[in-house]
């Protein structure tokens, strides 16, 4: 009669790391009992896609082995699937009913992504409307190809635990970044990570598009390697200790400036989209006001200023504690407010576990 949920492990896969987070509750808030960031070989995940399962297994289960807080006793676990490889967006329709929308969205989604309706799972919902400029519903539909996926519950399955569920890492940073319960003004937000920056817009109550550019922290190492004849693990540590303060080094900052520029010129692009070309039915205002940064990468030194002038836009670092602790907390003693940035799938997918909305 009485269903327990299972407490549950977030895990955020990424090519070059796992990261794992296990939330509990605390009298009426939430606490972190324990996370673990562990990095992976190359040659076990490429792009998100698992390519040597066994492999990725192992290291899961030597992950689990060594996290800091409490060991990790639970089986149970949710799973991040790689944005680059999935899709989320919202599709506007005209008034239907539910199975009629199933079908129009396998039209709708067989014209975004090559792959056929029997080929990958669907997940949708209907989306707030503030406005009503016209009659259409407004639907957040998320895919991700079956194969992928089952790749993704095969390595669980091999490194011992057992899969609540899968979710597309956008969704899930959202769920960490969005404080719950408000209405929000149309809310870019860039997780810049190591490999790729995710361009995420959240609005209302909802996110309501993503994207994957293939830019992230490892491509400003290798440009400071490159410019500065410096092997990767010298540029590494300069990016990290001067960032993009030109008075400690001028030169970090002038090998960084094309990629942050490139990403500027997208994000720009996708903005520009948003406002030209979406209804504005879902979103609360039409103005941005503010974008937010998270991913291991937003703690390069300067990057929200650099990122400010570029996009015209005040750029702020996301707090991805927002849903778990009280203000005016911001970090748990052992995990830093910065090192939590690169924590917000993980959080957000640890989330979802405690709140049982997978
Ligand atoms: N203090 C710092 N200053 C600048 N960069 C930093 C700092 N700390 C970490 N980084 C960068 O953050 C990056 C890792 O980010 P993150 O943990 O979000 O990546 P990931 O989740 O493993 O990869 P992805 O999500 O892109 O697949 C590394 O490139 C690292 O250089
Ligand atoms: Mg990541």
């Amino acid at each position: 009669m009485f269903q327990t949920i299972p407490q549950a492990i977030g895990l955020d896969v990424s090519d070059n790391s796992v990261k794992m987070a296990l939330l509990k509750r605390k009298g009426r808030g939430l606490g972190l009992e324990s996370f673990v960031s562990a990095s992976l070989p190359s040659g076990l995940v490429h792009n998100g896609e698992i390519t040597d399962s066994e492999k990725l297994a192992t290291h899961i289960r030597q992950a689990l082995e060594k996290t800091d807080g409490k060991k990790i006793k639970t089986k149970y676990v949710i799973s991040s699937l790689p944005e680059e490889k999935s899709f989320v967006r919202v599709i506007p329709l005209p008034p239907m009913s539910s199975s009629e929308i199933n079908q129009t969205l396998q039209w709708e989604i067989e014209a975004h992504i090559p792959l056929k309706y029997s080929e990958i799972f669907l997940a949708w919902q209907p989306i707030a409307k503030y406005q009503k400029t016209s009659k259409n519903i407004y639907i957040l539909a998320a895919a991700a190809p079956q194969i992928l996926a089952t790749k993704y519950l095969q390595t669980l399955d091999a490194a011992g635990l057992i899969p609540l569920g899968l979710e597309i890492e956008s969704v899930s940073i959202v769920r960490a970044l969005m404080e719950k319960n408000k209405v929000h003004a149309p809310t870019p937000i860039l997780d810049f990570g190591l490999n790729r920056t995710l361009f995420l817009l959240y609005s209302g109550k909802s996110l309501c598009f993503s994207a994957s550019i293939p830019l992230g922290s490892r491509h400003l190492t290798q440009a400071i390697s490159e410019k500065m004849s410096l092997d990767l693990t010298t540029a590494e540590n300069l990016k990290i200790k001067v960032g993009l303060d030109s008075k400690k080094g001028k030169r970090v900052l002038q090998s960084c400036q094309p990629i942050l520029d490139q990403i500027i010129v997208e994000a720009q692009k996708y903005i520009g989209f948003f406002k030209h070309q979406c209804p504005l039915d879902y979103t609360p205002s039409p103005n941005i006001e503010r974008i937010l940064l998270s991913g291991g990468g937003s703690q390069l030194f300067g990057l929200a200023k650099y990122l400010s002038v570029g996009l015209k836009t005040p750029v702020e670092l996301a707090n991805p504690w927002v849903n778990i602790l009280k203000p005016p907390l911001k970090s748990v003693p052992k995990l830093s407010f910065n090192d939590s940035l690169g924590f917000s799938t993980c959080l957000g997918l640890a989330l979802a576990a405690l709140e049982n909305t997978i």
